[in-house]
């Protein structure tokens, strides 16, 4: 069964979903531990609610970016997680954290990657006057937003529309697209080559992940 940390900041809405697939057994994976860097982050308390072990690391207890992400590191080895989910997790990583968990860190981002990329994907479409926004599952690299991409789901925009309205709609499409790849990843489908990720059929006789 693989098995997941989660790092948020935030709300946790995604999260919450990557939870309820796991209860309805619709995702094979169990949340080994959630961890956020704010202490008053709500994706603390949807772990806390789900049973899931959680986990608060103030960056401000740090002396720098690498002593604090060794910590992450730690505790994530401790959870006994062998992937890494960025669930709304707003810092960038540095190479310490990545180089401990090679090809095994995913996140989520509110645009059409490689559009848009930072701290608002979505707000940044906007003001661009997209027609089609939407959301991005992706391996992470060093660059931020920069890795290759797992699944994308477009979202239709409506001239004029209020950020608000935008941001719940493709939130709702996060919500599908993050559990769908980390089932991918959990049945052992997802196969790397350069920034190319190919997902098997799920009856093409590949060994699942242990
Ligand atoms: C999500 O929209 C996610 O795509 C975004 O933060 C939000 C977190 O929502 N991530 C980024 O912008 C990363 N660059 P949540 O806390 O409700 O899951």
């Amino acid at each position: 069964m693989l098995r997941i940390a989660v790092l948020a900041s935030g709300n946790g809405s995604n999260l919450q979903a990557i939870l309820d697939r796991i209860a309805s057994g619709a995702l094979d994976a169990e949340v080994g531990v959630v961890i956020s860097n704010k202490p008053q982050a709500r994706a603390l308390e949807r772990a806390r609610s789900a049973g899931v072990p959680s986990l608060a690391l103030d960056p401000a207890a740090y002396a720098d970016r690498e002593s604090y992400d060794a910590a992450l590191v730690e505790a994530i080895r401790a959870a006994g997680a062998q992937c890494v989910v960025l669930a709304g997790y707003m810092r960038l990583l540095t190479p310490v954290f990545l180089a401990a968990f090679p090809g095994a860190v995913i996140n989520i981002h509110p645009s059409l990657l490689p559009s848009f990329p930072g701290l608002r994907g979505a707000g940044d479409a906007l003001d661009y006057g997209v027609r089609l926004a939407g959301c991005t599952v992706h391996f992470v690299n060093e660059e931020m937003d920069g890795g290759a991409v797992i699944v994308q789901a477009a979202v239709p925009v409506t001239p004029g529309e209020p950020l608000d309205d935008l941001k719940a709609r493709i939130h709702a499409m996060e919500h599908r697209i993050y559990p769908q790849a980390l089932q991918w990843l959990a049945q052992g489908r997802l196969r790397v080559e350069g920034r190319c990720v190919h997902v098997a059929p799920p009856d093409s006789g590949v060994v699942p992940a242990a």
